[in-house]
């Protein structure tokens, strides 16, 4: 399975704000960079001023300085998206931290535990309970949860409160799809597989031996662009999903259904 080498220019999302968290880096630029390419106004909200802001300038968006770890400043970030452009109708709600202090239980300490489960899983109520009011009043919308296909499986290589966060993030958001979908809003999880991202690049050129551990498992051969994961990002904002809901919706190269893969 080969990465697709040119992407499909559309526009399912012209007239429509997009919230993006984690926008500078990663998967959440790809997906800002997605999602303005098919025609919605983006609003970037991350921790790091400097590439949330690049981030911005590049999709023609507005920039939020947000810790999604705290209340206030969520609530700002979606009132901020409402006010300068008067909807909110997507929410992808995507920070998230894995840090090395947060490995097997034998060794993960309670700071580290609680530190992860703010960033990845308190930051998604936090920010499903601040767009909810405008989606609600609009009767549309969609949100769409980061989790992982580790919450899906286990792993022996343990990261116990990501893993744990992330199986968080898949209740709320299936709980979230069911309560409210009469009201014209899906809630999914969006859960991916490993990305090719600099920190996965940076960890496994030091020790090709981890990245072969990982790669045996995975019937595609090799780990996603993170423009593979945005693809299904903007195809759960946009109306082509109109039936998908309260899914933990998997972009994962087949890993989560292999039992043997190909040499
Ligand atoms: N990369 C992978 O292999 C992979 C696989 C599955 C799921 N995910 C998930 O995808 C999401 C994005 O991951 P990524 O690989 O793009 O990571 P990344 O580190 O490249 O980007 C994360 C972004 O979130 C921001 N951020 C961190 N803490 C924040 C906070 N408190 N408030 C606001 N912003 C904050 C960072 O500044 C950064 O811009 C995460 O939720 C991650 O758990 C990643």
């Amino acid at each position: 399975m080969s990465a697709p080498s040119e992407q499909t220019v559309c526009r399912r999302l012209a007239g429509r704000t997009a919230v993006v968290t984690g926008a500078g880096s990663g998967i959440g630029l790809a997906a800002a960079r997605r999602l303005a390419s098919e025609g919605a106004r983006v609003v970037c909200g991350d921790i790091d001023q400097e590439r949330g802001r690049a981030a911005a300038e590049e999709t023609g968006g507005l920039f939020v300085r947000t810790d999604v770890t705290d209340p206030e400043q969520v609530e700002a970030l979606f009132r901020a998206a409402y006010d300068t452009c008067g909807s909110v109708d997507v929410a992808f709600n995507n920070a998230g931290i894995s840090p090395p202090d947060d490995d097997s239980i034998l060794e993960t300490g309670l700071e580290a535990w609680r530190r992860v489960q703010e960033v990845n899983l308190t930051s998604v109520y936090l920010c499903c309970k601040a767009a909810l009011p405008y989606m609600r009043r609009q009767g549309k919308g969609s949100i769409i949860n980061t989790a992982s296909f580790v919450a899906r499986m286990g792993a022996a290589t343990s990261q116990i409160s990501y893993t744990a966060s992330k199986g968080g993030v898949l209740a709320l958001s299936r709980e979230l799809g069911v309560q409210f979908a009469r009201e014209g809003i899906r809630v999914n999880a969006l859960c991916p597989g490993p990305v090719n991202t600099p920190l996965l690049q940076e960890l496994f050129a030091k020790d090709p031996e981890r990245a072969a551990r990982r790669l045996v498992h995975i019937p595609a051969g090799r780990f996603a662009e993170a423009e593979e994961i945005a693809a299904a990002v903007a195809f759960l904002a946009s109306d082509d999903s109109s039936f998908v809901n309260a899914t933990d919706f998997l972009v994962d190269g087949g890993i989560s259904g292999a039992y043997v893969t190909p040499l």
